[in-house]
C-alpha cells in the first residue's frame, strides 16, 4: 500500500507511471543520514515550542535513532512506493514510533526546506573530502618538483618550443590552479553554511519554531534570512558544481600533457604499471588511461554544470519540482572525483621523467633566441632592433640546419656588430633559465623559493 505524504484531498493514489516518474529514492537515498539529523534537530525545536512533550521528544529521538540504525544496517530501505528519501523515512518513523507520535514530526517543515538544507549539508561534507583529495594531487606535484629541482625541459607556447624552463616550474604551474580550486572549495563553505530549515514550503512557519537553533544543531553558521530564498535558491549548489568542474578542467589540462608526454614522439615520461592499462589485442600497449578518463570526465562535469544551470534558468520562485533535478549532477561530479582523484595522485606520484631527453630538447628549436635579444638589450640595444638581430641569427642557423650556439663568432658578427662572443654566456640552457630569476620566473633560485611557498600554501589549505 502506498503511503504518500499528501493523501487527504486525493480520491486515488498516483498512477504507476506517475509514481515511477516522481520517485527519486534511487538517487536521493544517500541523503538519509542528513535527513535523520535534520529530523532530530527539528524534533527539539518542536519540543521547545511546546509542540512535543519531554516524553514525546525522548521517544521521538529514540525512534529516529533506531531508524538510523536500521538505515545504516540496510534493514530499512526505500520501497517502490516511497516518493523520495523524506517520504521513505517518514514511513520508517511511523513504523517504529506509531502514527500518534510519528505523525507529529512533520509539523512546521516541508520537504522544500528539508531538501534544500540536506543538499547544503552534503555539499559541505563533500567539499571537504574533495579538497583533501585534490590536495593530495598537489602534494604529489610538489614532491615531483622537489625531486627535480634542476631538470630543464622545453617550455612551450602554441605547443612550439618557446623558452627553456625547469620541470619543477612547469609542475608547480599545475599545482597552483589546483590549490586555488581547493581554496574555492573552502571559501564556498561561507555561503553553504546557511540553513534553509524553518523556511517551510516557502513562507516560514507559524508554529514558533526557531530556525537558528536547528541551524546550530546541524553545524550551520546561521539560518536563511529569507524563506523564499531558502527554498528556491540553488546558487550554492551551482557554485559547488562549478568548483568541481573547474577542478576537473584543471586536471584535464595536466592529463592532456601527460598523454602527450607519454607518446613515443615526446618520450618525456614513463607511467608506472600500476597506473596504466594494456590493450586486449596489441600486446605492446601501455595506455595512460587515468589521464584519459580524467580528460573525458572533465567533459562530463561541464555537462553536469550546464544541466544544473539550465534547470535553474528562468525558474520562477519559489520551489518547483524541477529542483529535484539539482541533485544528480552534483552527486555525479562528487562520485566521479572521489574515484578519480586518488588514482590521479597515484599516477602523478609514480611518473618517471626522462630528464636527459627533456634537457636535450630544452634549448632546441631556437629556444634561446629571446636570450640573445635580452642580452643585446642589456648592452643598450633597443629591443626592437635586438629582436631583429636575434631573428637574423635564427634565420642563419635555420638555413644551415644548425642550432644558435653552433654559429661561429664570425657568423654572429656578420649578423650584427653588437653580437660579440660574450653573447655565448646566455646560449646555454641553465644560463637562460637562471637569468629569469625575478619573482615567479623559472630561474633555479626563483623556483626554489616558489617551491617553499607552494609547500607552505598547500600545508595551510
Ligand atoms: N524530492 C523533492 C526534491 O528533491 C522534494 C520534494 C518536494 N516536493 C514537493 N512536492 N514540494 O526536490
Amino acid at each position: 500500500e502506498r503511503v504518500a505524504l499528501w493523501g487527504g484531498r486525493f480520491a486515488s493514489g498516483p498512477a504507476d507511471v506517475m509514481a515511477a516518474l516522481s520517485k527519486s529514492t534511487d538517487f536521493d537515498w544517500r541523503l538519509a543520514p542528513y535527513d535523520l539529523r535534520g529530523s532530530k534537530a527539528h524534533a527539539r525545536v518542536l519540543a521547545r515550542a511546546g509542540l512535543l512533550s519531554e516524553q514525546e521528544l525522548c521517544d521521538m529521538l529514540t525512534a529516529l535513532e533506531e531508524l538510523g540504525r536500521q538505515v545504516e544496517s540496510g534493514e530499512f530501505t526505500p520501497h517502490l512506493s516511497d516518493e523520495d528519501v523524506h517520504s521513505a523515512l517518514e514511513r520508517g518513523l511511523l513504523e517504529i514510533a506509531g502514527p500518534a507520535l510519528g505523525g507529529k514530526l512533520r509539523a512546521g517543515r516541508s520537504r522544500n526546506d528539508q531538501v534544500a538544507t540536506l543538499g547544503r549539508m552534503y555539499i559541505r561534507d563533500h567539499a571537504r573530502v574533495i579538497a583533501a583529495l585534490a590536495l593530495d594531487v598537489v602534494d604529489a606535484l610538489i614532491e615531483q618538483a622537489s625531486d627535480h629541482p634542476e631538470a630543464p625541459m622545453p617550455g612551450r607556447t602554441h605547443l612550439q618550443h618557446a623558452q627553456p624552463v625547469l620541470l619543477a616550474h612547469h609542475l608547480l604551474a599545475h599545482a597552483w590552479p589546483l590549490m586555488r580550486d581547493v581554496e574555492r572549495l573552502r571559501d564556498l563553505d561561507a555561503r553553504a553554511a546557511i540553513s534553509p530549515y524553518g523556511s517551510g514550503a516557502l513562507a516560514g512557519s507559524s508554529l514558533g519554531l526557531d530556525p537558528e537553533a536547528v541551524a546550530e544543531e546541524l553545524g550551520f553558521a546561521g539560518a536563511s534570512e529569507n524563506s523564499i530564498d531558502g527554498t528556491a535558491s540553488r546558487d550554492v549548489y551551482a557554485e559547488y558544481s562549478w568548483c568541481l568542474t573547474m577542478l576537473g578542467v584543471d586536471l584535464s589540462r595536466l592529463s592532456e600533457e601527460i598523454i602527450v608526454w607519454n607518446t613515443k614522439e615526446f618520450d618525456f615520461v614513463t607511467l608506472d604499471d600500476a597506473f596504466s592499462t594494456g590493450s586486449s589485442i596489441m600486446p605492446q600497449k601501455k595506455n595512460p588511461d587515468v589521464a584519459e578518463l580524467t580528460r573525458g570526465k572533465a567533459g562530463r562535469f561541464i555537462g553536469d554544470l550546464a544541466g544544473l544551470l539550465a534547470t535553474l534558468k528562468a525558474m520562477p520562485l519559489a520551489y518547483n519540482r524541477d529542483l529535484q533535478e539539482d541533485k544528480e549532477p552534483m552527486f555525479d561530479q562528487t562520485d566521479q572525483l572521489e574515484l578519480l582523484l586518488p588514482a590521479f595522485a597515484g599516477m602523478v606520484r609514480t611518473l618517471t621523467f626522462h630528464t636527459e631527453r627533456m634537457a636535450y630538447l630544452a634549448p632546441r628549436g631556437f629556444a634561446l633566441a629571446t636570450d640573445i635579444a635580452e642580452w643585446l638589450v642589456r648592452q643598450g640595444v633597443p629591443f626592437r632592433e635586438a629582436h631583429e638581430i636575434s631573428g637574423g641569427c635564427v634565420q642563419r642557423a635555420e638555413s644551415r640546419g644548425e642550432e644558435l650556439w653552433e654559429l661561429s663568432d664570425d657568423d654572429l658578427a656578420s649578423v650584427s656588430p653588437h653580437l660579440t662572443p660574450e653573447v655565448r654566456g646566455v646560449l646555454t640552457t641553465l644560463g637562460s633559465i637562471d637569468s629569469r630569476s625575478s619573482k615567479g620566473g623559472t630561474g633555479r633560485t626563483s623556483v626554489a623559493a616558489q617551491l617553499e611557498n607552494a609547500k607552505v600554501t598547500s600545508a595551510s589549505l
